[in-house]
């Protein structure tokens, strides 16, 4: 069945994960309040999921259902060009992604890291992944934590 969900700041925060679940799933109704939001009983009654989008309040359940179903849908085969888009994101391995670099090899004096001119992917895919690790490791301890755990459990 598809699950029922209230849009909600005392949910469960919406992550890659839950995103991932859904969209495998025959997909959800979604229920946006407003003012004070969803009587408990109605809650209670049908069995409703809250999710919440962060720890803030918004006006409307509204936007945060756009944003639930922008990052659920596009996981669902075929939405994205290229499917393999998704896999090296933010949050999919567990880890923040690794600094992105585009045309020219140089901008405003600042050159590309040398290790992605050359043409070496085990070395490139080393090198992303070491600087993925480190800018987890630095912004985002929690996520960090969670990651080593399940590495070392794996090892
Ligand atoms: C003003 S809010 C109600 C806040 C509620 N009285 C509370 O303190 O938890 C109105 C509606 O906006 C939506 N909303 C507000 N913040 C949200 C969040 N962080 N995540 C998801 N929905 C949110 C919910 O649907 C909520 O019923």
């Amino acid at each position: 069945a598809r699950p029922l969900l209230y849009l909600s700041p005392r949910g469960r925060r919406l992550d890659q994960a839950m995103a991932q679940h859904l969209s495998e799933g025959p997909g959800m109704t979604m229920i946006c309040g407003r003012f004070e939001g969803l009587d408990e009983r109605v809650i209670e009654h049908y069995g409703i999921t809250e999710v919440s989008l962060g720890d803030f309040v918004l006006t409307g359940g509204e936007i945060a259902a756009q944003a639930m179903i922008d990052a659920t849908v596009r996981l669902l085969p075929g939405v994205l060009g290229n499917a393999a888009s998704t896999e090296e994101e933010s949050f999919t391995s567990g880890l923040l992604e690794h600094p992105q670099y585009t045309r020219p090899a140089e901008w405003n004096g600042r050159a590309i890291p040398e290790v992605l001119l050359s043409g070496n992917h085990a070395k490139i895919a080393e090198w992303r992944q070491q600087q993925a690790e480190a800018l987890t490791r630095a912004r985002r301890p929690d996520l960090w934590q969670a990651y080593t755990a399940k590495r070392d459990k794996t090892d």
